[in-house]
C-alpha cells in the first residue's frame, strides 16, 4: 500500500492570480543554502524565467556534477505569453521561499508548473505526488454526467497525445441548453506519447477517488494536469457562462514509492 497520507484543507475559491495551488519540497534533499547547488538553482530559475514564455516550455540544467540541477517549466498551452511570463516569475520566487533548502522542489499554479531537482527527471513519467482540488457541490444527475465527462475526457486525451498538440487537449460538451461541461488536459512536453497517455489515464482513473460526482475537479501531477468545470476556465474564454461556484477543497495526496 503506497498511500502515505492525505491532508485535507479547505479554501474558498477566489480569483487572486498569484497564489500557487500547491507545492512539494522533498525533505530528503536538503542542501546547504550557501552551496554551489543552491547557486545553480538560482541560475536555473533565472533561465526559466527568461526563456519559458516564448514557447511555453523549457527543460534545461545548470552547473556541473556534482552540483548540477535539472529544471523544467511549462505553462498551460492556452494561456498568453504575458500570463505565462508572470506565472513563471511568481513560481520562481515562491518556490525558493517555500522550499528554501531542498534540491527537489515543485510548484503548481493554474497557468504554469515549475520544478527542479538534482536527479535528471526530464522525460520521466511522475505521478508520485498529486494535488486534487474539487468543488464540494455534487452534480444532480451523476449517471449522465459521468457518461458525458468520460466521453469528453476520452476525446481530449486522444487529442493531447497527437504530436502537434504539444501535450494539450481541451473541449466542451453541452449538457443542457444552459449548462456546458469544460475540460482541459495537459502533459509536460518532455513526455513521450505513451507516457502522456499513461499520466492522463492515472489522473482520470483517480476521478472516482477524489472527484466523484463533483461539479468541478483538478488533478495536478508533476507530469500532467487534468481539470473539468461547469464553467468556462480555459482560453479563449467561452461567452456562455456557467453557474457552478461553491467551496473548493484541496487534497494533497502523496504516493510513496517504497
Ligand atoms: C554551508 O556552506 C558554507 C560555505 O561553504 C559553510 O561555511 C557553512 O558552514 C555550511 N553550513 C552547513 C550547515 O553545513
Ligand atoms: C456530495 O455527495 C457526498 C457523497 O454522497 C456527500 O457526502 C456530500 O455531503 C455532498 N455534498 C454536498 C455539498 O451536498
Ligand atoms: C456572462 O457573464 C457576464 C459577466 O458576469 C454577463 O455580463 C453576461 O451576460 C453573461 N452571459 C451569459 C450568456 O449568461
Amino acid at each position: 500500500m503506497s498511500l502515505l497520507y492525505i491532508l485535507l484543507l479547505s479554501l474558498f475559491l477566489s480569483s487572486f492570480r498569484a497564489d500557487p495551488l500547491g507545492n512539494f519540497c522533498d525533505e530528503n534533499t536538503n542542501i546547504n543554502t550557501s552551496s554551489q547547488t543552491s547557486a545553480n538553482i538560482d541560475l536555473l530559475l533565472a533561465e526559466l524565467v527568461s526563456k519559458t514564455s516564448s514557447t511555453g516550455y523549457v527543460a534545461t540544467s545548470s552547473g556541473r556534477e556534482p552540483d548540477e540541477v535539472y529544471g523544467l517549466a511549462q505553462c498551460r498551452g492556452d494561456v498568453s505569453s504575458k500570463d505565462c511570463s508572470s506565472c513563471i516569475q511568481d513560481a520562481a520566487k515562491q518556490i525558493r521561499q517555500r522550499c528554501p533548502s531542498q534540491s527537489d522542489a515543485r510548484i503548481w499554479y493554474d497557468y504554469c508548473f515549475l520544478r527542479y531537482s538534482k536527479e535528471n527527471f526530464v522525460g520521466e513519467l511522475d505521478t508520485s505526488f498529486g494535488i486534487f482540488y474539487f468543488n464540494v457541490a455534487n452534480v444532480t444527475d451523476p449517471q449522465s454526467f459521468n457518461k458525458e465527462l468520460g466521453a469528453l475526457m476520452d476525446k481530449i486525451r486522444s487529442e493531447a497525445v497527437m504530436p502537434k498538440q504539444e501535450g494539450l487537449g481541451k473541449g466542451k460538451t453541452k449538457l443542457s441548453p444552459f449548462v456546458n461541461l469544460y475540460a482541459l488536459v495537459q502533459c509536460t512536453r518532455d513526455l513521450s506519447q505513451i507516457d502522456c497517455a499513461q499520466c492522463l489515464a492515472i489522473a482520470v482513473g483517480n476521478f472516482p477517488n477524489f472527484c466523484d460526482n463533483k461539479k468541478g475537479c483538478r488533478v495536478l501531477y508533476s507530469s500532467c494536469y487534468v481539470r473539468y468545470e461547469l464553467y468556462p476556465f480555459f482560453f479563449p474564454i467561452d461567452s456562455n457562462n456557467g453557474t457552478s461556484f461553491g467551496k473548493t477543497v484541496v487534497i494533497f495526496h502523496r504516493f510513496l514509492i517504497s
